[in-house]
């Protein structure tokens, strides 16, 4: 594992010099969601293929970016799911962004995730690293990443962070993101799950949802490479994570690599609303 980590963190000082490029352009191509690629989603996407598949760890590589597994050595250990860059649509307004890492051991499920890693491209370059607890990473002058501090959630915050379009939430969401203000919760929504969901860690609480919709049932975000890491990490500092259904996200299964599923993660007393809500 922690070679793997090693390699994850050469691919992160990689790609954060590719992005001070300014090519913020699309490329012609669309991915498995069918998103357009930005230039940097599919060179982020190239800087983590080939360092990851030098690491003797890694079995395989699941990609946001690409169609199907990519196989790299039968007799290793680890399927690395990624989304190389989150918030890309962020890159023209030079907002932060980040990758997102889940290392799943033999097979690509949430009962099988052992480790997540995230990277933050703001002001500073930042890591998060969540096995038995999660640590705050950020890299220094000497190209080292030093470590800040372990996150920990608390029981309740003050962020209120909703995705999707307002207008095609169903009314159980609406009402639970009123009721939330109503309660005097702040709106803080960058449009990055990576970099919003890094805000409530930081901050020690609060919820970002990103909700079904009437045109996404399913929600947006992907499972593999989006929703379990992040679920895994939120709840390693002690937080909590729903479908509005389920006690957690890694309870989930799916059969589809780009599997979408409506998500929420945050504090417990948020998180404990929200399946009050959604369950009445
Ligand atoms: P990506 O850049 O990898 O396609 O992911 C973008 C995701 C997520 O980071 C963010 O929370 C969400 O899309 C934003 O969607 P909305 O604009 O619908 O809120
Ligand atoms: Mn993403
Ligand atoms: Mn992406």
């Amino acid at each position: 594992m922690k070679e793997l980590i090693d390699f994850i963190k050469k691919a992160v000082i990689e790609i954060s010099k590719e992005l001070k490029n300014p090519d913020t352009s699309y490329s012609s191509t669309e991915n498995a969601t069918g998103d357009k690629q930005l230039k940097l989603d599919v060179k982020s996407d190239l800087i983590i293929t080939d360092v990851l598949s030098k690491c003797k760890e890694v079995k395989a590589l699941i990609s946001e970016e690409k169609d199907e597994i990519l196989n790299i050595n039968d007799k290793a250990k680890f399927i690395v799911a990624y989304d190389p860059l989150d918030g890309s649509s962020l890159l023209d307004v030079n907002f932060s962004v980040g990758s997102i890492f889940a290392i799943y051991e033999q097979e690509a499920n949430a009962k099988n995730l052992k480790a997540a890693v995230y990277s933050i491209y703001g002001p500073r370059l930042e890591l998060v690293f969540a096995y038995d607890k999660v640590e705050l990473f950020r890299l220094d002058k000497d190209e080292q990443f030093a470590l800040v501090k372990e996150l920990k959630m608390s029981q309740k915050g003050k962020i209120n962070a909703s995705g999707g379009t307002q207008r095609d939430w169903s009314k159980t969401h609406s009402d639970f993101i009123k009721s939330l203000f109503d309660e005097g919760y702040r709106l803080r929504y960058s449009g990055a799950m990576v970099s919003d969901i890094h805000q409530i860690l930081c901050k020690g609480g609060g919820i970002f949802s990103y909700p079904a919709t009437k045109n996404a049932p399913n929600g947006k975000l992907r499972a593999l490479f989006e929703v379990f890491p992040l679920a895994f990490i939120v709840q390693k500092a002690g937080g909590f994570t729903s479908d509005g259904f389920n006690d957690t996200l890694l309870d989930l299964t799916f059969k589809d690599l780009h599997a979408t599923t409506p998500c929420f993660f945050g504090s417990k007393y948020e998180i404990d609303k929200l399946k009050d809500a959604y369950r009445a």
